[in-house]
């Protein structure tokens, strides 16, 4: 098939000595079902349907660079050695299959200490185990949620740490890309946003100030990783809530993520005031896109769109349309964990059924020949 009649879908992606051979992600999608930080088979179970569905990266959901930095006493964390082995076991598999894993490392700042969604997402009491949270300012994200610590220099600098050494930890389990969780209200959203940012130290005020945090994470992270393997970040792109973060600063923020070598921006919204992310509350299909669009263009970075993109077509215009580089897909994945495959099909990109795993090619193939005879 000649290079221009390939779907943009199906056309492969090379960020540093890294090749994604298609342009479909599995967006993070938190399980809770992890045992102080450590995953189980349920999450080797959940990732293998996605890696053997043809997409090329499967991200592993949000991990704690602590154990205070997770949402829920189910989310899995990387802050011990111990957390490393259940976690080679999904990138071997995702690898296996001929896919690219990936993770995204995060702190829940004053979104940590809740319950799991289907319990009510509400803080934790004490006799469920609540934990101490810290944020940028002492401002809970909402009426009878935890009040967090201030962030001290010293909170602020074991943060950091914490970052590097998970970025560590996740190198040592077999993870080829890794990003930073820059959105939906956690801690380093928290810095960005002036609704949940009141100091009036270096950290705070000014773009300037609310941005240096996340811009320190995100280079102490960019120096932990190896040169030839990506660094991604999530950002909210605009809070959508009056006197909140805006796009035009969320740019330039990009812009800046973009010259200590983040190498793409994954474009979700919202979450700054205890909602879940726009992304899991808004029905509109691409509703993000916009965001992607924008900050691509403006801040000359590769982006990837998500939220409510579940058809191969759709995925295909937004790719040809040049509003981003890769398209993230969550909830379809669970219905569909072959979303990738089917899109292939849909699409008719050359060779379909070698997205799918080796064994299964000859049946396949023999069928579709029947079926054209
Ligand atoms: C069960 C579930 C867990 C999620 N966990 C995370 C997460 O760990 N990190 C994150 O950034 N977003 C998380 N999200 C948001 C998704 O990555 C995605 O942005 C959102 O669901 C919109 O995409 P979709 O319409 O394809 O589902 C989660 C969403 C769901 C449904």
């Amino acid at each position: 098939m000649s290079e221009d009649r390939i779907p943009h879908l199906f056309r492969p992606l090379t960020q540093r000595g890294l090749t994604f051979k298609n342009r479909a992600c599995v967006s993070p999608m938190c399980q809770y079902q992890a045992v102080d930080g450590r995953m189980t088979d349920w999450h080797y179970d959940h990732h293998v349907r996605f890696a053997m569905g043809g997409v090329a990266i499967g991200m592993v959901e949000a991990t704690g660079v602590s154990a205070d930095g997770r949402i829920t006493h189910g989310c899995t964390g990387l802050w011990t050695d111990e957390q490393i082995a259940p976690m080679a076991r999904v990138t071997a598999a995702y690898e296996r299959y001929g896919a690219v894993p990936a993770i995204q490392l995060g702190h829940a700042g004053r979104k940590a200490s809740t319950e799991r969604p289907w319990d009510g997402a509400q803080p934790l009491t004490a006799a469920a185990g609540a934990w101490p949270t810290i944020a940028p300012s002492a401002i809970p994200v909402r009426d009878g949620w935890h009040t967090p610590k201030a962030m001290n220099e010293a909170d602020i600098e074991r943060v950091k740490s914490d970052f590097r050494a998970a970025a560590g930890r996740a190198l040592a389990a077999g993870f080829q890309v890794v990003e930073i969780h820059g959105a939906h209200g956690y801690l380093l959203h928290s810095f960005l946003s002036p609704l949940s940012n009141r100091r009036n130290d270096g950290y705070g005020g000014d773009l300037e100030g609310r941005m240096r945090f996340p811009l320190e994470v995100a280079s102490i992270v960019r120096e932990a990783w190896p040169a030839h393997l990506p660094v991604w970040y999530r950002v909210s792109a605009q809070d959508g809530v009056e006197g909140g973060l805006e796009l035009s600063e969320v740019i330039e923020l990009c812009r800046r993520l973009k010259a200590i070598g983040i190498d793409l921006v994954d474009c979700s919204s919202g979450g700054i005031s205890g909602s879940p992310s726009l992304a899991t509350v808004h029905p509109g299909p691409g509703f993000q896109v916009p965001f992607a669009e924008a900050i691509r263009r403006e801040a000359e970075i590769a982006t990837m769109a998500v939220g409510f993109i579940t058809d191969a077509h759709q995925a295909e215009a937004i790719l040809a349309e040049g509003k981003a580089d890769m398209i993230a897909i969550a909830r379809e994945h669970l219905a569909d964990p072959a979303w990738t495959y089917h899109a292939a099909l849909t699409l008719g990109a050359e060779n379909p059924h070698a997205l799918l795993p080796h064994l299964y090619h000859w049946y396949l193939e023999r069928r579709a020949a029947l079926t054209k005879g």
